[in-house]
C-alpha cells in the first residue's frame, strides 16, 4: 500500500480530519443517512460530505464558502438548507441558491471511496444544478 498522496496528478487529496489526519471511508459511512460531515477538502477548503439514503457517500462534495462573500456556514438538518449567518444567503442540499445575496451555487468537489478513503478532487464537469460550464472552472 503506498501512502495516500497530496497533490497528485488530477489535483486529488484524500479528506482530513481537524488533524490532518485522514478520515477512513468506514467513519462518516457508520453515520445515519442525511448526515453532512465537514471535513478538510482539496487545498484545505472545508467541504461538506453527505451520507446519502442509500449509505454511501454523495459523489458531490459542498464546499463550505459562502459565494456571497465568502463565510463558512452550518447545515441546518431542520429546514434541510445551508444557512449563511453573515448576510442571511440560503442554500438547497445540492448547494443552489434559494435565497441570496449569495450569487451562485456553491462550489462542488468530487467525492470517491477508494482503498478505504475518501477521495476528493476538482469538479470539472458540467455544474448538475445549472447543466452550464461551472463558475469556478
Ligand atoms: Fe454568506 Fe454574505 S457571506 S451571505
Amino acid at each position: 500500500l503506498t501512502p495516500p498522496q497530496e497533490g497528485s496528478a488530477d489535483g486529488a487529496g484524500v479528506a482530513k480530519d481537524k488533524l490532518g489526519h485522514p478520515i477512513p471511508a468506514a467513519q462518516l459511512l457508520a453515520e445515519p443517512p442525511g448526515t453532512r460531515a465537514l471535513v478538510a477538502g482539496l487545498a484545505g477548503e472545508p467541504t461538506y460530505l453527505t451520507v446519502t439514503e442509500t449509505g454511501s457517500l454523495d459523489p458531490m462534495g459542498i464546499v463550505d464558502n459562502c459565494t456571497h462573500l465568502g463565510c463558512t456556514f452550518p447545515w441546518n438538518p431542520n429546514t434541510q438548507e445551508f444557512q449563511c449567518p453573515c448576510h442571511g444567503s440560503r442554500y438547497a442540499a445540492d448547494g443552489s441558491v434559494l435565497r441570496g445575496p449569495a450569487p451562485l451555487p456553491l462550489k462542488l468537489t468530487r467525492v470517491e471511496v477508494r482503498d478505504g478513503l475518501i477521495w476528493l478532487s476538482p469538479w470539472l464537469d458540467l455544474d448538475p444544478r445549472t447543466g452550464k460550464q461551472p463558475w469556478w472552472v
